[in-house]
């Protein structure tokens, strides 16, 4: 994989991380970080070398505290909706992946750092993570998906007043409201996104797409999830894996998918 200006990747045993790397700007979004974002997906939906993905930030303080605020000067409206659609695209990307991506969120997920951690499948928290949709504080509201998938994480109360306090919440609120599903001392942060996704990789590949694509039909506008449900069973049923998934059952030894 080529290298990045502001991304960081590191492929190893299928499992590709990605941090952001600017940590001096808190690994604050801007759009070189989209962009290089979307190369790097490009790469996880061609590339069967790589069968899942964490994301990350650099250091200790930050995993991303939002889109760069720097470049949010001369915005108009045409400009402004061009911006949140392309981390509409971007996210969207993300969260329809077939292969599984857990956010590794290492400290401030703010603004767009939230919604990005949000756009994955899975969220894992370090115990100084923070997150938080701070917008309202700048006189704008989320535009990357926040105030959609905060909602669809924990509820439209709790989301509503996240949403319009600003406030930030802490790893062990976050957990216990579901937006994160583990935290842990941040030594042991990328350790345990790398055994949750290792665990998920021993799975039937086309299963583990057809669990995502199931769970984000639900969320669509106008698809019935019960009838996606029905329709990527369908799909599993004539697979070799499972075949080989009940045969493996049945002689009571661990079963080796192919993918197929
Ligand atoms: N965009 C651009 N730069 C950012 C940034 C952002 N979202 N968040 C932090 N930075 C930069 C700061 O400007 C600073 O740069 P500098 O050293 O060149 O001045 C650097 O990152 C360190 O941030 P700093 O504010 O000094 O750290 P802190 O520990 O005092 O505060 C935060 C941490 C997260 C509370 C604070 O940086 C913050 O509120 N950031 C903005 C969060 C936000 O509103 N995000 C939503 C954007 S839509």
């Amino acid at each position: 994989m080529r290298s990045f200006d502001t991304l960081l990747t590191d492929l190893s045993g299928g499992v590709l991380l990605v941090t952001i790397n600017r940590e001096d700007k808190l690994n604050a979004l801007n759009k070189t970080v989209l962009k290089e974002l979307n190369e790097v997906l490009d790469e996880v939906y061609a590339n069967p070398e790589v069968k899942g993905v964490i994301i990350t930030g650099l250091g200790p303080k930050a995993f991303a505290a939002g889109a760069d605020i720097a470049e949010f000067g001369g915005l108009d409206a045409k400009t402004g909706k061009a911006l949140a659609q392309y981390g509409h695209d971007t996210f969207f990307r993300i969260e329809r992946s077939p292969k599984p991506i857990i956010a590794a969120v290492n400290g401030f997920a703010l603004g767009g750092g939230c919604e990005l951690a949000m756009s994955c499948h899975i969220r894992v928290a370090s115990e100084n993570a923070k997150f938080g949709q701070p917008e309202v504080n700048l006189g704008i509201i989320p535009g990357y998906g926040g105030t959609q998938r905060l909602v669809q994480l924990i509820g439209k109360g709790k989301a509503l007043e996240l949403l319009m306090t600003a406030d930030m919440i802490d790893a062990p609120t976050a957990l216990s409201l579901g937006l994160a599903t583990h935290v842990v001392p941040a030594a042991e942060l990328i350790s345990l996104a790398r055994s949750i996704i290792t665990k998920i990789l021993s799975k039937a590949p086309v299963a583990i797409a057809g669990v995502i694509e199931a769970v984000n039909a639900h969320f669509t506008d106008g698809v019935d999830g019960f009838g996606a449900e029905a329709d990527l069973f369908a799909a599993c049923v004539v697979t070799e894996d499972f075949v080989e998934g009940v045969s493996a059952f049945l002689e009571k030894r661990k079963a080796a998918f192919k993918g197929k």
